[in-house]
């Protein structure tokens, strides 16, 4: 039918009408697609009949009802029936409703994202109009590139954070984990993460969060680098499929933005909310939890969504991950917060006792480990850090027995400059949200022990102030 119409178009010269025709093979929604029929419904899934040899895991479809489309996504494959989690709760679904294959869902990043808030399903949030779809469509169940096609990770940046600059410096493509309790001061130290000037573009995904802090986070922290930045949003009281795609939209947009050349920050507030999303999803369709309540399927996601991260092919960007990691009751062997550690090439401890002191960020500079930080160091820089660290030690070792006057000055002189100058390097890494980033954290640290040794800083420190 359509090939005798075109031809028709052809002979007559009916360039509008052959233009119209092709529109209407290059329409996705054209092409025909296999459907099946609502079989069961149950509290957080339905199943369909007439699919199981069509679709694959993973893949969405669209629930045909009264109120409109709806997509879903297939989350169990059974030889009659497949399992499907819809995306929106509530949803009006009835027995013998058609149901029908959409394939991997997709989206279509553009530069003019820019500066914009979208939901996990693409569209904007921010009232700021509609987006633009750009020309490439991306699965969002994207894989890694291949690990040996991949560049190296070696150039080092400064995240303007004193505490992290220092002691756990990070290298364009890292990625890096914050683990704390709850209300320690994770998303805090993002939002300051998120300022640092080494990245053409940012993209975030707050998972989870609470609607209050969104807007804060975006319009309050970001500053200048709004410009750049496109925020991913599912907040707390939004479907669990929704909280599972917002990572996932977020960093297949952070790839679009590398595979042009850029070098993309990519942040994720919290992962372990995005786990509790998978645990949702999977045990609504019946999936065996394995370890603390989580079902296999979050250990496999994990590791996915992460090695997405990182150097790009040779020639394209890079993808720098921040994510944090909601340590369960402040213990730190919970089971996402162990494989994520072992996923991801560094970690920074934020303790509560460093939070109740005051000392913010509350970084712990002896537990965080930044495993590429040999690259960004240079070999004096090296060698003092680790001066450093044994200095902080000696002092937290030391700090009950001081307390209760157990030690005289004078009789360990590591330890005389530890209590000297420990305070002083504490101080220096004090730094708050509103604070500017520190541009050499290095020289800010030097002239803090200088000026309490009474020794005058060199001018060329001073005037770099
Ligand atoms: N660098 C900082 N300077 C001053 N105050 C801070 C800093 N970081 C955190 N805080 C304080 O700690 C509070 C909690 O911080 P934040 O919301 O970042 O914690 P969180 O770990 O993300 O919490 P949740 O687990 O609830 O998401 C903030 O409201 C703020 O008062
Ligand atoms: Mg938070």
């Amino acid at each position: 039918m359509m090939e005798a119409a075109i031809l028709d178009a052809v002979n007559g010269g009916k360039l509008a009408q052959l233009a119209g025709l092709a529109a209407r093979y290059a329409d996705p929604a054209f092409s025909i697609a296999h459907g099946g029929h609502v079989r069961t419904i149950a509290a957080g899934h339905y199943t369909v009949a007439g699919l199981s040899k069509h679709v694959r895991l993973g893949e969405f479809v669209a629930h045909r009802s009264a109120t409109g489309i709806h997509l879903g996504e297939v989350v169990r494959v059974e030889p009659d029936v497949v399992y499907v989690c819809p995306i929106e709760p509530g949803e009006p679904i009835g027995i013998g409703d058609t149901v029908i294959r959409k394939g991997a869902f997709r989206v279509s990043p553009d530069d003019s994202w820019c500066g914009r808030t979208i939901n996990s399903l693409g569209e904007p949030i921010d009232g700021k109009g509609p987006i633009t779809k750009g020309l490439s469509p991306r699965s969002i169940a994207n894989t890694a590139p291949p690990s040996m096609t991949r560049s190296r990770v070696e150039k080092g940046f400064k995240t303007g954070v004193r505490a992290i600059d220092i002691f756990s410096p990070l290298c364009l493509g890292q990625r890096l984990g914050i683990f704390a309790g709850s209300g320690v001061g994770k998303s805090t130290l993002l939002s300051m993460l998120a300022r640092a000037d080494a990245f053409d573009k940012v993209v975030i995904a707050l998972v989870g969060e609470r609607g209050r802090e969104v807007r804060e986070f975006i319009e309050d922290t970001l500053g200048d680098n709004m410009a750049k930045s496109i925020a991913v949003v599912a907040t707390s009281d939004e479907s669990p499929m929704l909280r599972k795609m917002a990572p996932l939209v977020a960093i297949t947009i952070a790839e679009h933005f590398r595979d042009q050349g850029d070098n993309v920050l990519f942040i994720a507030d919290s992962v372990t909310r995005f786990a509790h999303a998978i645990r949702e999803v999977a045990v609504a369709s019946g999936e065996p939890p394995i370890a603390r309540g989580y079902p296999a399927s979050v250990f496999t996601e994990l590791p996915r969504l992460l090695e997405r991260a990182g150097p790009g092919v040779e020639g394209a960007g890079t993808i720098t991950a921040i994510i944090s990691i909601l340590v369960d009751g402040d213990n730190h062997n919970d089971p996402i917060a162990d494989s994520t550690r072992g996923i991801l090439d560094g970690h920074i401890v934020l303790d509560r006792s460093l939070a109740e002191e005051g000392r913010y960020p509350p970084i712990n500079p002896l537990a965080s480990i930044s495993r590429l930080a040999r690259k960004a160091w240079t070999e004096d820089q090296e060698k003092l850090v680790s001066r450093l660290k044994s200095l902080v030690h000696r002092y937290e070792e030391t700090r009950d027995l001081r307390l209760i006057g157990g030690y005289r000055a004078g009789s360990d002189p590591d330890l005389d400059m530890a209590i000297k100058q420990v305070p002083v390097i504490y101080e220096v890494l004090k730094q708050t949200p509103g604070e500017k980033p520190a541009l050499d954290a290095y020289t800010d640290l030097a002239n803090a022990l200088r000026a309490a040794a009474g020794q005058p800083n060199p001018p060329s420190a001073m005037a770099r102030r």
